[in-house]
């Protein structure tokens, strides 16, 4: 099976997203790589001009892509937080330690109307991804991408913190509660806006996250999160929370243009 995922309009510069899956039984015959050319055709037809995949390290989806054209752009650390290893206290301690000058807000689901152009602006702090995504955040995507959660039947959380003016989203959290999650939940973005961090505002809305869930979704035993395998301060903040690395995965890419 190979699916395709083309998110915004067709011809977006945005890359398109790539899954091949091939049973073991049926590997190294050629499989994956008709698939891959039959997907490439559906990349052209909707002008896409690059497409992603992403994969475990170590898989033989590496040799596959590599032999593509695919070149790695990216290394994710799988990292998971199990929430009966977190002691309460510790939480409550970190929530009642924010910093002097910010509120915390949070909201499940679309953004509200009222801080949907702050929270876009925050979500340009995600240089690194912005950057690779190439595409800006508005008020339009972010409600749009809180809805594609949505109507998958997933439930989207977010914390916020607010400066002094209320105004500004200065960091916020996003949890996701997939409908048959069986325990698990997944860390969506975290950011920091530049001018507002090195005041403990990451670890601030993760922690209010976390005795939200506790409340809001008891279910919830563990959270996942993939953080860029350079991205030493989100790193350190996962840590402090007791996040450990489970596994690591890569954002492999590709000019459409050089696929079979
Ligand atoms: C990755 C995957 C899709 C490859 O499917 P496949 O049908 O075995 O791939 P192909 O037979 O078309 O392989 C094409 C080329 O890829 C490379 N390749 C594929 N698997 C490889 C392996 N295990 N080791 C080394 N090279 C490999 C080879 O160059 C191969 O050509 P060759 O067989 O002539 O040497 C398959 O292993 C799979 O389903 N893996 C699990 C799912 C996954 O990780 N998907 C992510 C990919 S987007």
């Amino acid at each position: 099976v190979a699916a395709l995922r083309l998110p915004g309009e067709p011809g977006a510069d945005r890359p398109a997203e790539i899954d091949i899956q091939v049973r073991p039984g049926h590997r190294r015959r050629g499989l994956g790589r008709r698939l891959l050319a039959a997907a490439a055709e559906g990349l052209r037809a909707d002008r896409r001009t690059s497409v992603i995949a992403q994969v475990h390290a170590g898989t033989p989806a590496v040799p596959f892509l590599e032999s593509h054209g695919f070149e790695c752009v990216l290394v994710l650390r799988g990292m998971v937080l199990r929430l009966d290893e977190v002691p309460p206290e510790r939480i409550a301690r970190l929530v009642a330690a924010g910093p002097a000058g910010y509120r915390l807000i949070r909201w499940q689901g679309v953004v509200p109307d009222e801080h949907a152009t702050a929270l876009a602006h925050a979500k340009h702090a995600m240089a690194d991804l912005a950057e690779y995504e190439g595409a800006p955040w508005d008020a339009h995507r972010v409600r749009e991408t809180a809805e594609v959660v949505a109507k998958r039947g997933d439930d989207l959380y977010t914390v916020a913190a607010l400066d002094a003016s209320g105004a500004v989203v200065a960091g916020f959290t996003e949890i996701v509660v997939p409908h048959d999650a069986a325990g698990r939940a997944a860390q969506y973005d975290t950011a920091v806006a530049p001018e507002h961090r090195g005041r403990r505002l990451g670890i601030w809305v993760k922690a209010a996250m976390l005795e939200w869930l506790a409340a809001e979704r008891p279910e919830v035993r563990e959270i996942e999160t993939d953080n860029l395998g350079d991205n030493e301060h989100m790193l350190a903040v996962n840590e402090e929370l007791g996040f450990r690395v489970e596994r690591e995965s890569l954002e492999y890419q590709a000019p459409v243009s050089v696929l079979p």
